[in-house]
């Protein structure tokens, strides 16, 4: 069994690759100045706004927000695992993957984690194969008018009436532990194991890739419960993954939108009658991780979709208050409600293609909505009967949270305007700029500040994924921001060590990169983040890296890096001088202490 790529390799293989080549080999680059551009190969576009930074060994695309190295861009481009884009690489230069020992006889869990894939891929195919022996299923297919293409589009299956098909297909000893690991088969209580689907007409749920991962099986005809979903597993997160998202991509020719629904049957419908840019949640409400994925996929448009009642209504209000951090004027954010009775699949069946597009079209604009939203939650009638000083009050007070959750935009901008129009609100312009603004930021030295701006600026107005408005711009992330972009810097830390000691949120994540920047003297961005994937702090990583100094001339970077470091010192020093003085006038200091304070109060930078 192969164990782990020893991460020095992983280092010395991004040294020794161009991820010009490698991207150039399958998307011809052009180049501008000091990176190289293309069209983006993850998303629909005219113009070219995905870059190659020979410099940084990263790609990114303002686009969509696509991002990462070269080993990242091997996944995304060629489908493949994280082990495996390494070996594609390295047979590229003709070397031998090397792999670390493991202890024992433990298998890795990234091995796992790619044969469930393949596991879920098998169930799929069978259930599919069984669809067409089953009279019943036949039948309910049948009744629901659901045309053949579609079934196949959509790999509708069927799960039998036995409580272990399963393992009769894969066998115990090789499939139990797995079919468990992927919720296809359930313990119970005394031990006995069997299968989860039975007797269900079955949908494949497949990831933005076009792997099963997980499924959704429905009683033929009526039962309870209605629905069963797989539950959720280390390959299947019902708060991330949309149901036909992946077949969305697939068929249809120009993605210009996404129609956002409830339900499996409602998706399948609609694709069958041509709205096949439709997906759904999974009995769950609309997340914010939801939304990014529509957006990662290059659309300018959602429309929601809803039942016409009062569950339909709060659910919709839940999707926007959801969405407000992705919301800005690229974006078009819609919600549709249905005429009681109807569900998507009964409305595009009497409508047609058609006629349920021009009901899209008259779906209601988010701006509509959030006024509707916030006075029917607070239980105020129609805004124009707003007459009292405590409901304007109420009003002013919703609206403003709501608004403070959404980036800077020319939408963002005319609500606030809107809502001092209807006589509720008075402004707070430190929302209109859309910047979290912090005490901090107000005394920044003026360099450092100059740039600061530009980079708030920047990471406001770019279409980058949501998600990015949550994280505030304070002096270590930026100083992590500059040493993701330019792993040279760490020469400019003094004593690395002192970092640890100011008591500073982010202190302990700057101290990891200045470590491993210091340890690594030659590496580059990529190599940096690679250090990190599938680590805890990936993710906040990969958003601050995005953020990108506009200036480029090392100089400015280093003066840059040292006014961090400043304004983290000053930071740590406000802070840990309140602390003295908080505890001096109660429980009082001893000897220690007061030397501390002393110190503290005459250390003037
Ligand atoms: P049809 O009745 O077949 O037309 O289904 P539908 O797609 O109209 O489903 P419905 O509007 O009843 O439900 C929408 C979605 O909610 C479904 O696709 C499921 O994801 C989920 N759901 C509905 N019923 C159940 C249930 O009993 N259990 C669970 N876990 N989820 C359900
Ligand atoms: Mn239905």
């Amino acid at each position: 069994m192969a164990g782990h790529i020893p991460k020095e390799f992983i280092d010395q293989l991004l040294g020794r690759i161009d991820i010009v080549d490698v991207v150039n080999k399958r998307v011809p680059l052009k180049k501008a100045g000091r990176e190289y551009t293309a069209c983006c190969p993850f998303h629909n576009e005219k113009t070219p706004s995905f870059t190659v930074s020979p410099t940084k060994q990263f790609f990114h695309c303002f686009g969509c927000g696509a991002h990462g190295s070269a080993i990242s861009f091997m996944m995304e481009y060629d489908h493949l695992e994280y082990v495996e884009a390494i070996e594609a690489l390295a047979r590229n230069l003709g070397v031998e993957v090397p792999r670390e020992k493991t202890m024992g006889n433990q298998k890795p869990r990234k091995q796992l984690d790619s044969s469930l894939y393949g596991l879920m891929e098998e169930t799929s195919k069978h259930f599919s194969n069984e669809l067409n022996k089953s009279q019943k299923a036949i039948e309910y297919i049948k009744e629901r008018d659901l045309s053949p293409e579609i079934i196949q589009q959509y790999s509708v299956g069927y799960s039998t009436n036995e409580w272990d098909r399963l393992t009769q297909l894969f066998g115990k000893e090789y499939g139990q532990q797995k079919l468990l690991a992927c919720g296809l088969q359930i313990e119970n209580d005394s031990g006995r194991v069997y299968d989860r689907f039975r007797d269900r007409l079955m949908f494949p749920i497949r990831d933005r890739r076009g792997r099963v991962i997980g499924f959704g099986g429905r009683v033929l005809g009526d039962g309870a419960p209605k629905y069963l979903n797989s539950p959720e597993t280390d390959i299947f997160h019902k708060g991330s993954e949309l149901y036909g998202l992946y077949e969305a991509r697939n068929n249809t020719r120009k993605l210009a939108k996404f129609l956002v629904v409830e339900g499996y049957m409602d998706v399948i419908a609609l694709a069958q009658f041509g709205i096949t840019y439709a997906v759904a949640t999974m009995g769950t409400a609309t997340t914010i991780e939801h939304i990014g994925q529509l957006y990662k996929s290059g659309v300018t448009q959602v429309v929601f979709c809803f039942d016409g009642d009062r569950a339909g209504e709060e659910a919709a209000w839940k999707a926007l208050k959801n969405a407000l951090p992705a919301v800005n004027d690229d974006r078009e954010i819609r919600f549709q409600f249905l005429p009681e009775g109807d569900d998507p699949d009964t409305l595009v069946r009497r409508l047609g293609k058609e006629g349920y597009e021009a009901e899209l079209k008259k779906a209601l604009p988010f701006s509509k909505f959030f006024i509707r939203g916030i006075n029917e939650g607070l239980g105020l009638k129609a805004e124009s009967t707003l007459h009292s000083i405590e409901d304007s009050a109420r009003f002013a007070t919703e609206a403003s949270r709501l608004l403070d959750q959404m980036p800077a935009s020319l939408l963002k901008k005319s609500l606030l305007q809107e809502i001092q129009r209807l006589g509720h609100v008075t402004s707070r312009p430190s929302n209109t700029q859309g910047f979290s603004a912090e005490g901090q930021q107000r005394n920044f030295d003026r360099p450092y500040r100059k740039n600061f701006g530009r980079f708030a600026e920047k990471t406001q107005g770019a279409p980058s994924q949501p998600g990015d408005y949550a994280v505030k711009k304070t002096p270590v992330r930026y100083a992590i921001t500059l040493l993701l972009n330019a792993p040279e810097l760490v020469s400019e830390v003094g004593n690395p060590e002192k970092l640890l000691e100011w008591d500073i949120p982010g202190m302990n994540l700057l101290f990891k990169l200045v470590e491993t920047a210091e340890e690594n003297p030659h590496i580059h961005s990529a190599g940096l983040m690679e250090r990190f994937r599938d680590t805890e702090h990936e993710k906040i990583l990969l958003k601050l890296m995005k953020w990108q100094p506009q200036e480029a001339d090392m100089q400015v970077l280093q003066q840059e890096f040292q006014d961090c470091f400043r304004q983290i010192k000053r930071q740590a020093r406000e802070k840990a001088l309140e602390k003295l003085i908080h505890k001096d006038q109660t429980v009082g200091l001893n000897s220690q202490e007061q030397h501390d304070l002393q110190s503290l109060l005459y250390d003037t930078l």
